[in-house]
């Protein structure tokens, strides 16, 4: 089989770049290691930035979100009982933000894909990229038993930080940057009203806590927990407990709990490896980068680097030039450390510190502190929150 453009990953990275190139007439194929059913399975943030929501418009799979999803002009931070509320579109001017699930953009990329005769390959095993320095790159793979060889121009990895497209670039050209966070996120879907129209993001002496949704019938929260705590150990009771505990009084007087529909532990880290490219591979998405979910930015810097490449790419088999191409790992990586800087921020921010000095506390608090008295402060965080420009 031969394509153009090989695209190692089916999430929303993958099913994004297929789809944007087949709207330009250039042939992909994606090889996605799981089900369909598995990739859908998975509960992931829901805070679009409007460059991603202008994205899936102009690629032809923004109708179901504009239906369903929900414009959001701004968000509360909450601390030591005072809730702030950010305006991010007075802040920005105009700018909101769009809440609609990842899992959502994912069906409807693969609904896309599905509608437009793409090749989207499930459940293909031991995916691999060979020749990536030469001009006659290849991937292959298996399928129910039979082995595949996918000729193709182009690589883009877009297989996540587990992947296999990463770990094809030479140790002794990649460098790596990591930061990983003494905590993780306990999250939990309820299908109960969320406690406020807009998101709270609150930090407690005992821990972050955020209240976030997906609709107005279903709800989507966060406990920071213990790096080694195991989900077995938390009951919902237990989880609404910990949560009503770490909120302001009002708002956890207000919360409707019920059964979770999903409850599981996410780990946090920032990372990064350098370049995003190799030969006729090119890294996007969480291939090349992780982001903690604080300022819920990883499907948002998944979009920008997906609207670098894919513009690389047409510029290529347009103009039969590869400058776009030689720049994409630069140009994304500009934008990718400045979401990482952003992060970071937020993340030390709201999050307790088991190991933070008394001084370091009180460093936070005054951070805490400024914001809620500075306008100037809330405009930083409001342009960085609703997206810096591509
Ligand atoms: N071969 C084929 N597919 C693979 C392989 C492999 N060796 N390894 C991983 N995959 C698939 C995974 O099953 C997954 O469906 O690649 C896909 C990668 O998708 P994501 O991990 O969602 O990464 P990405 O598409 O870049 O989206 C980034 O989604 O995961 C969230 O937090 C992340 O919000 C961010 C966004
Ligand atoms: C979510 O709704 O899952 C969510 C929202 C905002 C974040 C992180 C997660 O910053």
């Amino acid at each position: 089989m031969k394509t153009q453009v090989a695209i190692i990953g089916g999430g929303p990275s993958g099913l994004l770049l297929s789809q944007i190139l087949h709207l330009k007439g250039i042939q992909s194929v994606v090889l996605e290691r799981q089900s369909r059913d598995y990739v859908l399975g998975r509960i992931r943030a829901g805070v679009l930035e409007q460059g991603l929501a202008d994205m899936l418009r102009s690629a032809g799979v923004g109708d179901r979100m504009d239906q369903e999803g929900h414009l959001h002009g701004g968000f509360d931070i909450a601390h030591e009982g005072q809730r702030m509320r950010i305006d991010l579109s007075g802040l920005t001017g105009g700018k909101s933000v769009m809440v609609y699930g990842q899992t959502e953009v994912t069906l409807d990329l693969y609904n896309a894909r599905d509608e437009m005769g793409g090749i989207v390959v499930d459940n293909a095993q031991n995916v691999i990229p060979h020749n990536l320095t030469s001009g006659t790159p290849y991937v292959t793979y298996e399928k129910e038993g039979v082995s595949h060889r996918l000729e193709c121009d182009f690589i883009a990895g877009c297989d996540g930080f587990h992947g296999v497209s990463r770990q094809s670039i030479p140790e002794a050209v990649r460098q790596e940057y990591e930061k990983v966070y003494p905590f993780g996120w306990l999250g939990v879907l309820s299908e109960t009203p969320p406690v406020s129209d807009e998101l709270i993001y609150n930090h407690s002496e005992r821990g972050f806590a955020l209240c976030s949704m997906r609709s107005k019938s279903l709800s989507r929260y966060y406990v920071q927990c213990d790096i080694n705590e195991d989900v077995e150990n938390w009951s919902d009771d237990q989880f609404w407990e910990e949560l009503k505990s770490r909120l302001p009084t009002e708002t956890a007087a207000q919360l409707i709990t019920g059964p979770s529909i999903e409850k599981s532990i996410a780990p946090l880290r920032s990372f990064v490896s350098e370049p995003l490219c190799y030969g006729r591979l090119f890294l996007a998405g969480d291939a090349g980068h992780i982001v903690p979910p604080t300022g819920a930015k990883g499907l948002n810097l998944a979009a920008s680097d997906i609207h670098y490449l894919s513009t690389a790419f047409i510029q290529y088999y347009t103009e039969h030039s590869e400058t776009k191409l030689r720049e994409y790992s630069q140009t994304a990586l500009k934008r990718i450390w400045k979401a990482m800087r952003f992060s970071w921020w937020m993340t030390t921010l709201l999050h307790r510190f088991p190991e933070n000095s008394d001084f370091d506390r009180r460093i936070q608090k005054a951070e805490l502190e400024y914001l809620f008295s500075s306008e100037v402060a809330r405009k930083v965080l409001a342009e960085n929150y609703v997206g810096l420009p591509y």
